[in-house]
């Protein structure tokens, strides 16, 4: 097959772990007969530094007119100071909007090579987790009326979260669906005791879940839910929840299985054409230095293979290839723990990876 695929490397890290996701995307090519055409575009402070602002026109055409987005990572301490408007952030919002991208899917899962970098302790890890949280991307308190004004205590700053039925619907489905196709559990997890947006959610929630009898839907409070996630992961398999809450829990969830950096995801539209990245940030303090764990960047190559071009074969062909290289020890500082000898550079990873494919 053939794709057009966009390249959003963006700051500090973006672009080294970007490098390391299409070299293994080049190789599964080669080993399946595939084309992949990659098209690079500015987005986040590179773009503000290269053109005045985060998220050029140039990038949303180039998006638009490719099969699927990859992205590395957005932001860093010199753009810290601008506005909200022109924070390189801005164009991270701006970009899941502009391509109509709600649904956004973050697997946390548990390699059994790496329990012991699980900060959990081994009575609670039991026989692992694995848990997809579906995010609501495009709605909530990101987008909602925001502003300055007077208020009782003088100047004051606002943001306010508003969700319509039809949006609470989309993901809804999206994540019935994702939990038809796992094991048919279902956790909604809102704040339903006390905000209006939690109650509609929950009530629709409740309307969708008839919709689906097979799947075992519960809900949950977030502050409950932030605590059982460490508590007992186990029970958790298919978690759907706002755009704030899963910012927040999806990092959470990240830190259980041992690193931020080998957590990838997902974020779909109505259509095929969706744009995935990791879900580490930028990270400044290590960029430039060939430490990176480049393994969050090529598992997101892997959901751009399945959830947008159809490829599961070659999908699973590299999610294997990353079993493959932590099974046989191989391990980036962030997650070597106390494990003997010194850590794998960035590109060494990549290497083995590739090696094992
Ligand atoms: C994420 C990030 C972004 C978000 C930021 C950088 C805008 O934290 O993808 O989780 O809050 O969505
Ligand atoms: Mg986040």
């Amino acid at each position: 097959m053939n794709a057009e695929i966009a390249l959003l490397k963006g700051d500090w890290l973006g672009p080294e772990i970007v490098d390391s996701s299409v070299a293994v995307l080049k190789r599964t090519a080669q080993i399946y007969g595939h084309s992949f055409n990659f098209t690079p575009y500015l987005i986040g402070g590179c773009a503000i530094d290269e053109v005045g602002t985060p998220l050029p026109q140039e990038t949303v055409d180039g998006c638009l007119a490719s099969d699927c987005v990859l992205l590395g990572a957005v932001g860093g301490p010199e753009w810290d100071s601008l506005g909200g408007d022109k924070r390189p952030e801005k164009a991270l919002l701006g970009i899941r909007s502009a391509l109509g991208l709600y649904t956004n899917l973050r697997p946390a899962k548990l390699y059994p090579a790496l329990r012991s970098a699980s900060p959990l302790k081994e009575g609670i890890i039991g026989s692992g987790f694995d848990i997809m949280i579906v995010r609501e991307l495009t709605g909530g308190i990101y987008f909602g009326e925001r502003g300055f004004r007077e208020g009782k205590y003088g100047n004051e700053a606002f943001d306010t979260e508003a969700y319509s039925v039809t949006e609470i619907e989309r993901i809804g489905h999206a994540a019935f669906r994702t939990a038809m196709k796992r094991s048919r559990r279902l956790c909604s997890i809102d704040k339903a005791n006390v905000l209006e947006t939690s109650r509609l959610w929950r009530q629709t929630m409740h309307r969708l879940a008839e919709e689906y009898p097979e799947v075992e839907y519960t809900d949950m409070f977030v502050d409950n839910a932030a605590m059982q996630l460490v508590r007992d992961p186990r029970q958790f398999d298919v978690i759907v929840t706002s755009n704030m809450f899963g910012d927040i829990l999806s990092d959470e969830a990240s830190q259980l299985t041992g690193s931020i950096g080998l957590l990838p995801s997902a974020s779909l539209g109505d259509g095929t054409r969706g744009l995935f990245e990791p879900i580490h940030g930028s990270a400044p303090d290590i960029a430039g230095q060939n430490k990176a764990d480049p393994i969050a960047a090529v598992l997101s190559g892997a959901m751009l293979l399945r959830y947008s071009l159809g490829l599961s074969d070659e999908a699973d062909h590299i999610e294997q290839a990353v079993d493959t290289v932590l099974d046989a020890g191989c391990r980036t500082a962030d997650i070597i723990g106390s494990q003997e000898g010194s850590p794998l550079t960035c590109s060494e990873m990549t290497e083995r990876i590739l090696e094992a494919l």
